[in-house]
């Protein structure tokens, strides 16, 4: 196995860093690796958000429901829509921007911001650097909005702490990599069996590290997909102009 297949494959989310600052020449580097990242029709729609500021750190990690990791790890990278870069060049070009106002507009930057994000993950990783991404962000868009300074036509969609790891973790099991991978066309026959199975096998890993908290895997998405569990972003992102109406 190359490294790189090494790095990617032992992936775990850290939610424990030490004090120690991540070096410019890291910082530098990590984000070179998703500057080069492909974009749909290299539109280059995301803009990301250093922020290494500690009381803004703090604010972000109230804000995305008091997780303690976002101000103790001493990088945090928001990664936004930024239909807002696009609009520019598309007026330039004598026409009007409607994509933002489309679900494939949506989409697409989503899938260009992830992308991004596994790009830095990556990028992190290779550095020995731990790194947890932070959906929470969206929990409180418009205060987001506002704590950065994003235009209209930009969306906070995803952030990533940066930092050295203070205490790790034994990687998460996965599901059965069958119900991942499906070779010429889509079979869910086992997927039944393996959710029963993979259930059993999230309780035992619990309770190897020591999480008395710790759900089912099927129990935790009950709790999660039973709602919208981020209300505010459909409202936040229409204010911002990006409607996803057509
Ligand atoms: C898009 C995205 C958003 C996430 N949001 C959060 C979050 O807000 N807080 C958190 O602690 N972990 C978050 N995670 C981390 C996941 O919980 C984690 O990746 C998953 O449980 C698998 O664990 P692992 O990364 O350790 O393998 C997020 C992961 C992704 C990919």
């Amino acid at each position: 196995m190359n490294e790189t297949l090494r790095i990617q494959q032992s992936h775990r989310s850290i939610r424990s860093y030490k004090p120690d600052p991540v070096s410019d020449a890291m910082l530098d580097q990590i984000i070179a690796a998703a500057h080069r990242a492909p974009t749909s029709m290299n539109a280059q729609d995301i803009s990301l958000i250093v922020v290494r500021d500690a009381e803004k750190r703090a604010r972000i990690a109230e804000l995305s429901g008091g997780q303690a990791w976002i101000a103790q790890a001493p990088v945090f990278i928001v990664i936004a829509i930024d239909y807002h870069k696009t609009d520019l060049g598309v007026r330039k070009a004598g026409q009007a921007q409607i994509v933002h106002e489309s679900m494939e507009g949506f989409g697409v930057a989503a899938v260009d911001a992830g992308i991004a994000l596994g790009t830095l993950i990556t990028a992190a990783e290779s550095l020995g650097l731990g790194i947890v991404p932070i959906g929470s962000i969206r929990r409180n868009p418009q205060d987001m909005i506002d704590l950065l300074g994003l235009p209209p036509l930009t969306f906070p969609l995803v952030g990533l702490c940066i930092g050295h790891i203070k205490d790790d973790v034994l990687p998460k099991p996965r599901m059965d990599i069958n119900t991942f991978r499906h070779d010429e066309r889509y079979d869910a026959s086992g997927y039944a069996a393996a959710i029963d199975a993979y259930d059993m096998e999230i309780m035992d890993y619990w309770k190897q590290i020591g999480r008395s908290d710790g759900t089912t895997w099927s129990g935790n998405l009950g709790n999660f997909y039973k709602q919208v569990y981020f209300p505010q972003v459909k409202p936040v992102a229409a204010m911002q102009g990006l409607l996803n109406d057509k």
